[in-house]
């Protein structure tokens, strides 16, 4: 808390206000395809404002608002992407994350509705957003999510030791990502996505893609009410935290200790707040996010994730961090 003493300005508060301007700086840049020309040799002012076919002074005002954000370094006459847009905004790169980014940006409008959505005092829903979802709104979802996801699901593989492990429960996996990524690391391994309906028909293409069908099924089903498939020995349940409040996130890791055969393990990996609740503000955005969508949803804290795994019965329950700052991973053993 400010003490009498500090000093303090309008500048944080300010910043915040005019956060949309970043995030349009970014997104018009991908849009543009500004990243990817760099990456092709377009340095300087003059090459960025004809390979983006823009005149040179918005060239030139663009890329200044890009360099102050970090996006973009003044390099001798002209400028280089910075290393993280380099390697997840540029296309063709292995990390190529920018249809999750572009997909997000699509919010914005929305946003700018959060005071009517916070003053609804209806009964919640209790699937939000995805309680009408179409096969086509899941494939463009999922198209975004697995940009991002695939470099999630790599990384756990990389934390998480599966030797000896058969059969996955990928919850609400969405492309499929975590069970394509385990797949290919160990080639015994068998999975199951259990997504809605109209998800798992768009995990199945994914699958498919991947050359893995005879490996990784795709089930159709509610994670918080259909039979869940038996005899798995790992569940996965990756990025679907806070679109559910405490007490369904509690039945459904219920369920999943009931699901998993003796000795298996689940893995909750989630935006989750601090055990304090203070930050950090990813995990807390995407709680009041499930405020437009009017779901239960809201965010969890790594305490009360440890509660829910210990509530249901698992062992051994502990906290790793995942993708600091983004996503943490809390596992424990039946
Ligand atoms: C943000 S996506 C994450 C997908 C994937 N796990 C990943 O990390 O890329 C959340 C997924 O959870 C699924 N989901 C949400 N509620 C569900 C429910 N009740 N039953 C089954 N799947 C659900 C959604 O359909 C969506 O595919």
């Amino acid at each position: 808390m400010a003490s009498g003493r500090e000093r303090v300005d309008t500048v944080r508060l300010q910043d915040m206000a005019y956060a949309h301007r970043q995030s349009a700086v970014l997104l018009t840049a991908l849009e543009l395809g500004l990243f990817t020309r760099i990456s092709r040799g377009a340095r300087t002012v003059a090459e960025v404002a004809r390979a983006l076919g823009i005149v040179e002074t918005n060239a030139e005002r663009l890329l200044t608002a890009c360099a102050a954000l970090g996006l973009v370094v003044r390099d001798g006459e002209g400028f280089a992407n910075a290393p993280d847009v380099e390697r997840f905004l540029v296309e063709g790169q292995r990390g190529y994350a920018a249809p999750w980014l572009l997909a997000i940006g699509k919010e914005r409008q929305r946003w700018f509705g959060l005071g009517e959505a916070l003053r609804r005092k209806d009964p919640p829903r209790r699937l939000g957003m995805y309680e009408t979802f179409t096969v086509e709104q899941a494939r463009a979802l999922h198209e975004a999510t697995y940009s991002i996801g695939i470099g999630a699901g790599r990384r756990f593989v990389r934390h998480v030791d599966l030797s000896g492990r058969r059969l996955i429960l990928d919850l609400g996996g969405g492309s499929g990502c975590y069970s394509i990524c385990a797949a290919n690391a160990w080639p015994d391994i068998r999975a199951i996505v259990f997504d809605l309906p109209p998800v798992a028909v768009v995990a199945e293409e994914f699958i498919a893609r991947h050359g893995l069908s005879d490996r990784i099924a795709a089930v159709g089903g509610d994670f918080t009410s259909d039979e869940l498939p038996a005899g798995a020995d790992v569940a996965i349940m990756a990025s679907n935290l806070p679109q559910y409040g405490p007490e369904l996130v509690r039945k459904v890791v219920r369920r999943v200790h009931g699901a998993l055969v003796p000795g298996g393990e689940m893995h909750l990996i989630g935006e989750m707040l601090r055990p304090e609740k203070d930050g950090p503000p990813g995990p807390a955005l995407w709680g009041l996010a499930e405020a437009l969508d009017h779901s239960t949803g809201v965010a969890h804290s790594e305490r009360e994730v440890v509660e829910y795994l210990q509530g249901a019965g698992f062992r051994d329950v502990s906290v790793h961090e995942f993708v600091p700052g983004s996503l943490t991973r809390v596992s424990g053993t039946k």
